[in-house]
Parts: C-alpha cells; structure tokens; sequence
C-alpha cells in the first residue's frame, strides 16, 4: 500500500510556502507516495481536515504568495486532547509521516512531539523574521527584506522633498533581522532592534547630528519588538490595545514606530511621519532566491521522509542543504550577530 505523507503549513504564513508544498509533493508522488495536505497547520490534525494533493494541486503555485492548504497558531498542547488527536492521525490511522514547515512555534511543538512520542515528522524552516537556529537563512525572509527595501527607497524621496524624518515599522517580533537587512540595503540612518537596543536619547543625536552636517531628512528603520529604551534605564514594549495574545503566549506587537515618531518630534522638533509595514511583507510572490530556497528545502524533506530520519530539520548551512536535529533549531532563537549591527551603525547620523 502506498505510504501517506500529511503536509501542513503553521504559523504566520509567508511567501515561499507553495514553493515547498509543490516540491515536497512532486518528489512524493514521483516515489508512489500518497500526499495530503492537511489544513491550518496543527488545528486540521485536531479536527482531522485532509485533502488530497495530486500533480493539479501543485500545478501553478509556486510563484504564489501564501499557502493552498492554509494555517493557523493553533498549539495542540494548549488544547484538551490535542496532542492525542495529533498521535492518532500521524503514525496511526490517517498519515504514515508529517511535514511539518513553521518557524519557532510549530517545529517547537514537531520536536517535542518527536521527543516525547516519536512522532514521524520532519521540518523545513519558514518565517519572514529569520529567527531559527541552525540554519543561515529561513525562507520568506529574503522576499520581505526585499519589499521593506522598496518601501524605504520610496520613502527617501518624499521624505526629502518635505523635510521629515519618516519612521518605518517592520516586522521581527524577537529579533531585527529585517530592519537591519532591509535598513542597510535602503541606507537607513538610525535602526532600532530587540536584541541591541539603542536608546531613544541616542537615536535622536543621531539625527541631529545628521540634520547639522546639513541633511534635513531621515530614514529610522524599527523592529515591532524593540522595546522603547531610555538613558536612564527604563524600557517599555509596545503593543496592541486591548491587549492579545496567541496560544503560544506571544502578544500581539504593532505601535511601536508611533510612539518612537512622538518621541522623535517632541525631541528634535523635526516633522516625523511614521509608515507600518505590517502584513504586506508577508504577503504576494516570493522573491526568485526564496523559490529556490523554498524548493530545495521541500525536496530535502521528501528525501528525509523516504530515508525515515525523524526529527530532522532542512538547513541550508553554507551553499548546502543539510539535516539538522529539529531540537537544535528550535533551542534557541538566531539573533542578529553584532558584525551585521556594527555595519548598519557605520552609516547612522
Ligand atoms: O510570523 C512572524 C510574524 O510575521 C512576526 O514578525 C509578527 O510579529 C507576527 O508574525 C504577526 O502575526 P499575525 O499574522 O498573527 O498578526
């Protein structure tokens, strides 16, 4: 009997996710495997959601942005029953094996799966904030550097023309991998992150020293999750009102690019203006680099699939897609190393 393999996307989606559907799927079937999607990431194995995916289902996605089989932030551990109905669906009656494509919360709950029951799962590794171990680059993330560079480019010249300085928020809920990739492509003169934050106080001495030496306009560049920090030692997070939160206990982040904007003007007296990038760096077609990426990921997880290697992740390493422990990438999250933040700062102010 031909062997089924269930694929589910969880999480926050991202551009690339078909790509690794359709060559996770091909190289299956193309080995007489059987593949089922199964919808909303963990919810469609707690409500037993399949469809099938056959050679037309995977025709004609890959450029497409989000994902055919959709997802949700469900966390089967946070359910009555969860981790059972998962159990009873994969390795019992309805799939063989899993692949599982998430960043941090989904490949979190796939390696403790595989830890505590032995789950038959493997990993690929998505998310636009570039935050897994292990790996050098998830996919998603390259097609959201590219949109946040777009958007700064555009900002410069209006930005210019009235004299402001404009505040872009982008995503990163832990880490400033996108403000600081997408801050040194577009030449952004200050850039905040979580995990080196800068103070306000110095952030605004970088502008007016900027405004001295006779350039009266600024690009600042903030993650979501820097948290507003001061010389004196105080900080605070901002988030969105009424207070949310996912069942992985992750609040709901947005609001921090206004609140720095009133900090700037108040400040410096320069206009400041703010533009939240939010979803839109999620959304559409996947750059050219993270098809590729994409594809090579989905058809290594085929081949881990095939070769039994449970709690494997793909990893690109280098050049070369490699398998790497789902446990290591999900240990801890992949900051920005200092070199890359020490390049983005030789161009502040
Ligand atoms: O998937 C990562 C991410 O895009 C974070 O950068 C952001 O904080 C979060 O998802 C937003 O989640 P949601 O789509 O649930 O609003």
């Amino acid at each position: 009997m031909a062997k089924r393999l269930g694929v589910l996307t969880g999480g926050g989606d991202c551009p690339g996710l078909n790509a690794v559907i359709r060559a996770v799927t091909r190289r299956s079937l193309d080995r007489g495997y059987e593949v089922i999607g199964v919808r909303a990431g963990w919810r469609g194995l707690l409500e037993g959601r399949f469809e099938p995916l056959d050679y037309r289902a995977i025709s004609g996605i890959l450029p497409r942005g989000g994902t055919i089989i959709g997802t949700s932030r469900t966390n089967p551990y946070k359910v009555d029953g969860g981790v059972q109905a998962v159990l009873e669906h994969v390795g019992g009656r309805s799939l063989d094996a899993l692949v599982a494509i998430g960043g941090e919360d989904t490949l979190g709950v796939a390696a403790r799966l595989f830890d505590e029951h032995g789950l038959p799962v493997v990993g690929v590794p998505k998310t636009i904030d570039n935050d897994l171990s292990s790996t050098d680059y998830t996919f998603g993330f390259d097609t959201a550097v590219y949109i946040a560079t777009e958007a700064i480019d555009r900002l410069h010249s209006t930005a210019e023309s009235h004299n402001r300085v404009m505040v872009v928020e982008v995503m990163g809920r832990h880490t400033g991998w996108i403000a600081v990739m997408s801050g040194i492509a577009g030449g952004a003169d200050v850039i905040l992150i979580p995990e080196q934050p800068i103070t306000v106080e110095d952030a605004c001495a970088d502008l007016r020293r900027r405004h001295e030496r006779g350039k009266d306009f600024s690009i600042v560049v903030v993650s979501e999750g820097y948290e507003l920090t001061y010389a004196s030692g105080e900080s605070r997070q901002v988030g969105q009102e009424p207070a949310a939160s996912d069942q992985f206990g992750h609040v709901r982040l947005g609001g921090v690019g206004d609140a720095l904007a009133h900090e700037i003007e108040e400040r410096t007296g320069y206009e400041t203006r703010v533009t939240v990038l939010g979803h839109v760096q999620r959304g559409g077609s996947p750059t050219p680099r993270d098809r590729v990426l994409a594809t090579r990921y989905g058809l290594k997880a085929a081949d881990l699939v095939h070769e039994e290697r449970w709690g494997f992740m793909a990893a690109l390493q280098g050049d070369a897609i490699v398998a790497v422990p789902l446990a290591d990438a999900v240990a801890e999250l992949k900051t920005v190393p200092r070199e890359f933040y020490d390049t983005a700062k030789a161009f502040f102010g």
